[in-house]
């Protein structure tokens, strides 16, 4: 996946295009590159690495023009290289086009232009619509874009620049997003709304297939069949500050520390008294009664928080659940049928596998449902309803309050279900609720305490090779997450697992250094897990206790002990989550690590 960006208008473009790069690097830092159109041409830079890196080629080698296109990339064609870097140029030195996604059948189109006399510079897939749509120009970019669309497969947002039409960009997109940002006398397109906050916040969402012609004077949509299209606008309420790191070392840290605000915003509106409102999903107890089963598609940390979700759901609605992996739940050949609910698990609302499962059941006729962050991406577009976590740009590749806000989210939805359905009680209800209500200020009070213990731990086991998480019901993928969380930013191997299940193998790895750390709060497997450590302590493993303060047991077994606040079992994945994330990032910044771009990893995953 990878960050576009596009601008006309009278400033210097080279200087907007690296403003949204800068904006955009989460999607992708593997390279970056920008073309610019003064009248006398294009000129290209580009720099393999982070943006400073292309910063560094304009300082010593600027270019000055008004209408230009960025990209950031995260490589799925090619290697890491200047060559394979976007904006890529048509065979006639004419044309450039940056592209976020990927063509699936490039491979007989390049074979095609190959035969046809074409020479190819780099590995890509996005040449091969560079040469495409230079062949069918004849004067007019929107037709030549529309006519070579016709003959991609797979998923793209293209934005586009010709010699002869040098006052315009062509963009467009098919399971890829794009925004457009309108301004006075300048008009802009990104692949997501931070890009464009400095400049504007009145935007349009492109749709799937939509194409636009973006000029100085305005913007035009067209559908595939160059119909035009009316402008949807809509004035974005993010603000250039919710996507700045605000004074935290980095924005992984700052995303942490937001997670009081972003519970209570997810949670704001939604209960009320003592019940939980759903209203805004127009789901009745009719339609609910209908359903048979529940399937919640998500990767990630999102599949950790439908995991988590599984037992809530099951838990207060009694319907069946399962949770897939949506990249698995693909090519599973499931069982689809319209009895089904399903809900859709994303922060990014872009995830390719989960949104192509979703196609998958909607196709199948069951009714869907999305628990997502970023408003108008494709996931909520696609479904019939979502609860959205109002959690603020997540802007770090590890996923922090992205999760715990969807966390809350299936809390809301499975009490609230449950109640629809007359099998959750009001006494229930009541008691969720205002457990719900104290999770703000329990947050709150666990990051203000400074948790010793933490930062200990980082320090003493940051050279290690493996870390064990175990965990058991409830906390199971919390132990899932916690080791995702520090192998994704520190780059030591961990693993989670169920309590219950390391006498059935993984007891073998634990000796006098090996560290586990135990996730053991108030509920009703508590005492099963203190059981499952009592056999590591046997064997002289190391453990870190995550408990309720106040349990006295897990004082005396723990060689370290992390304390979260009491709460009800439910709830409790949220708050013993925080001091994990908290865990892997003091890990990964005693290692040096990169916490907000780890390697190999990009924010939204937009490519299968
Ligand atoms: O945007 P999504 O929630 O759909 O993203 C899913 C995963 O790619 C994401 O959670 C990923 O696992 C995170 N980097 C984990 O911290």
């Amino acid at each position: 996946m990878c960050g576009i960006v596009g601008y006309v208008g009278p400033r210097e473009a080279t200087e907007v295009l690296i403003e949204g790069l800068r904006r955009l690097e989460y999607r992708g830092y593997d390279s970056a590159g920008v073309a610019v159109m003064n009248g006398s041409g294009v000129q290209v830079r580009k720099a393999v690495g982070r943006l400073s890196a292309l910063e560094k080629v304009l300082s010593g080698n600027g270019i000055h023009g008004g209408v230009g296109i960025g990209h950031t990339r995260w490589a799925t064609h090619g290697v890491p290289n200047e060559v394979n870097s976007h904006p890529h140029i048509s065979f006639d030195g004419k044309l450039s086009i940056i592209h976020n996604g990927i063509i699936e059948n490039y491979r007989e189109l390049k074979r095609e232009l190959i035969e046809q006399g074409v020479t190819f510079k780099s590995d890509t897939d996005t040449e091969v619509v560079a040469h495409l749509i230079a062949k069918a120009f004849d004067g007019d970019l929107l037709h030549a874009v529309n006519a070579v669309l016709k003959r991609l497969r797979g998923a793209y947002a293209f934005a586009v620049c010709h010699n002869d039409q040098p006052d315009r960009i062509v963009a467009t997109r098919m399971g890829s997003p794009l925004v457009i940002g309108l301004g006075d006398g300048e008009n802009f397109i990104a692949s997501d709304v931070p890009a464009l906050l400095k400049y504007t916040r009145r935007v349009v969402f492109l749709e799937e297939g939509q194409l636009a012609e973006v000029t100085r004077e305005g913007v035009k949509l067209f559908d595939s069949e160059l119909k035009p299209v009316a402008l949807k606008e809509t004035t974005t309420s993010l603000t250039l500050d919710a996507a700045e790191k605000e004074g935290y070392e980095h924005f992984m840290l700052k995303e942490i520390h937001e997670q009081p605000h972003a519970l209570a915003e997810t949670i704001r509106g939604r209960i009320e008294g003592e019940r939980v409102d759903l209203s805004e999903l127009n789901l009745d107890a009719e339609t609910l009664k209908g359903v048979n089963r529940i399937a919640l598609l998500a990767c990630g940390t999102s599949l950790y928080s439908a995991m988590v979700g599984k037992y809530l759901l099951e838990r207060f609605t009694r319907i069946p659940t399962e949770t897939w992996s949506a990249s698995e739940f693909r090519y599973a050949d499931p069982v689809i049928d319209p009895g089904m609910l399903v809900i859709a698990v994303s922060q990014s609302g872009e995830t390719a596998d989960t949104l192509e499962a979703l196609r998958i059941v909607k196709a199948g006729g069951a009714r869907t449902i999305a628990i997502c962050n970023v408003m108008g991406s494709s996931i909520p577009r696609t479904v019939d309803g979502t609860l959205y976590t109002r959690a603020g740009p997540e802007i770090g590749v590890a996923s922090t309050k992205a999760y715990t806000t969807q966390l809350a989210g299936f809390v809301l939805l499975a009490v609230g279900i449950g109640r629809m359905l007359g099998r959750t009680d009001e006494a229930t209800e009541a008691k969720i609720v205002e457990g719900l209500r104290q999770l703000p200020g329990q947050t709150k009070a666990l990051l203000d305490e400074d948790i010793v213990a933490v930062k200990r731990c980082a320090k003493r086991y940051k050279d290690v090779f493996n870390f064990m998480y175990i965990g058991r019901h409830f906390n199971y993928p919390t132990a899932m997450e916690g080791a995702l969380k520090l192998k994704e930013i520190s780059y030591i191997h961990a693993e989670g697992y169920a309590g219950g299940e390391m006498k059935h193998g993984p007891l073998a790895l634990v000796e006098g250094t090996f560290p586990t750390i135990a996730i053991a709060p108030q509920g009703r497997t508590r005492e099963k897990l203190i059981s499952n450590v009592q056999e590591i302590k046997a064997r002289k493993g190391v453990v870190v206790m995550l408990s309720t303060h106040g349990d006295e047991e897990a004082r005396e077994l723990a060689d370290y002990l992390i304390e979260i606040p009491a709460c009800e079992e439910e709830l409790s994945p949220i708050l013993a989550v925080i001091p994990l994330q908290l865990l892997a990032y003091y890990t990964a910044t005693q290692l040096g690590r990169d916490v907000d771009k780890p390697r190999n990893l990009a924010k939204s995953v937009t490519v299968e």
